[in-house]
């Protein structure tokens, strides 16, 4: 057998092969068909490769080397256009990005930080250059450090199990930040600044402006000599770094651990003072309530209240999410939908 066929005589039949299959390869217009030309030209075990792999055998061995590279080359090329082929057809996704290069990217998703977070960091920020540090205290606490310590009278209706959640007789859920007050005036004397934030939690069923678990961020001045100016003076200063140059107005209030009591509103983000809806049309949102610390309390806390007098604030960081962005619902921060969170990602 060897030897009956010529160099010439082989090269044509490779020709042959590609001149054929690369237009049937062309003509193929489903991914059944394409198959169909797989097997006919490309097979392993019929078709046209293998006719031609015999006939390799059938050549002078002179011209095998030059006709295996023609092979080769022939058969390199076919598959490619096969492939091709292939990627056009079949709707995969690597196929559709090569065939529509004008397909909008997929939205990356990155990590941020909670616009709730945002303000807390923001605020702890503007007192740290005041010279505030960070307090951290816990949030099952004693009866007597969330209402005693701080001047509540005995049947205050804060205390009810309507209001405060009890795990049991001597420990409840603390329903603010205030009671770190106490705890960090006995931990260090005055002087001390401090800021406290952390969550607290109330028997309140979510609605538009309540959570029944909230962030809070307590502020706390100890020192001999503070008045009601220092509270008016430090307050108004951090409203205007916040919320850029705004105005801000102090209306009395009463808390059983502060007196004399105000809370601050300062001028809505949203409407500039003219009333809309998140301001519910008074043109100035509530930020905090504020207060000289009850001698009482500093009593409690074994502070000298006859040297040391003190002022403190409780903000509600969530309330000022709302207001900061115009947003109509507590419930949207808290409901943890990225789509929704997303909008305030930096
Ligand atoms: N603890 C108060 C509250 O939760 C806020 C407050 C803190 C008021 C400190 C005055 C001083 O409503």
């Amino acid at each position: 057998m060897a030897d009956s066929l010529t160099l010439d005589e082989f090269l044509a039949r490779v020709a042959a092969f590609s001149a054929e299959a690369r237009p049937a390869i062309a003509a193929a217009d489903s991914a059944d068909a394409l198959e169909g030309v797989r097997a006919k030209y490309l097979g392993r075990n019929h078709g046209w490769l293998k006719d031609l792999s015999a006939a390799l055998g059938q050549l002078p061995k002179e011209a095998r080397g030059a006709a295996g590279k023609a092979f080769n080359d022939a058969r390199t090329d076919v598959e490619g256009a096969l492939e091709t082929r292939q990627a056009s057809l079949a709707p995969s996704s690597a196929g559709v990005a090569l065939a529509d290069p004008t397909m909008p990217a997929r939205h990356a998703w990155r990590g941020a930080v909670h616009p709730v977070s945002q303000v807390i960091d923001e605020v702890v920020a503007i007192f740290r250059e005041l010279g505030f540090t960070v307090a951290l205290g816990p949030e099952a606490e004693s009866p007597w450090y969330n209402f005693g310590s701080l001047n509540f009278p005995a049947d205050h209706p804060a205390m009810d199990l309507h209001d405060t959640l009890y795990i049991s007789d001597d420990v409840v859920l603390r329903t603010h930040t205030s009671p770190v007050q106490v705890r960090t005036l006995q931990s260090y004397p005055p002087p001390i600044r401090v800021l406290i934030p952390g969550n607290v939690h109330r028997r309140d069923p979510f609605d538009p402006s309540h959570a029944p678990t909230f962030a809070q961020i307590e502020g706390l001045v100890v020192d001999e000599g503070i008045s009601f100016a220092d509270l008016k003076a430090t307050l108004t200063h951090f409203a205007n770094r916040f919320f850029g140059s705004t105005k801000t107005r102090f209306r009395p209030s009463y808390f059983p651990f502060t007196e004399p009591s105000a809370e601050m509103d300062v001028l809505c983000g949203v409407c500039k003072g003219s009333g809309c809806g998140v301001c519910k049309q008074s043109g100035w949102v509530e930020i905090l309530g504020s207060g000289l610390v009850h001698p009482a309390v500093l009593e409690s806390a074994g502070v000298d209240s006859e040297r040391y007098s003190g002022w403190a604030f409780g903000m509600g960081p969530a309330r000022t999410a709302l207001a900061r962005h115009g947003i109509p619902d507590i419930r949207l921060l808290y409901d943890s939908d990225v789509r929704f969170l997303d909008q305030f990602a930096r």
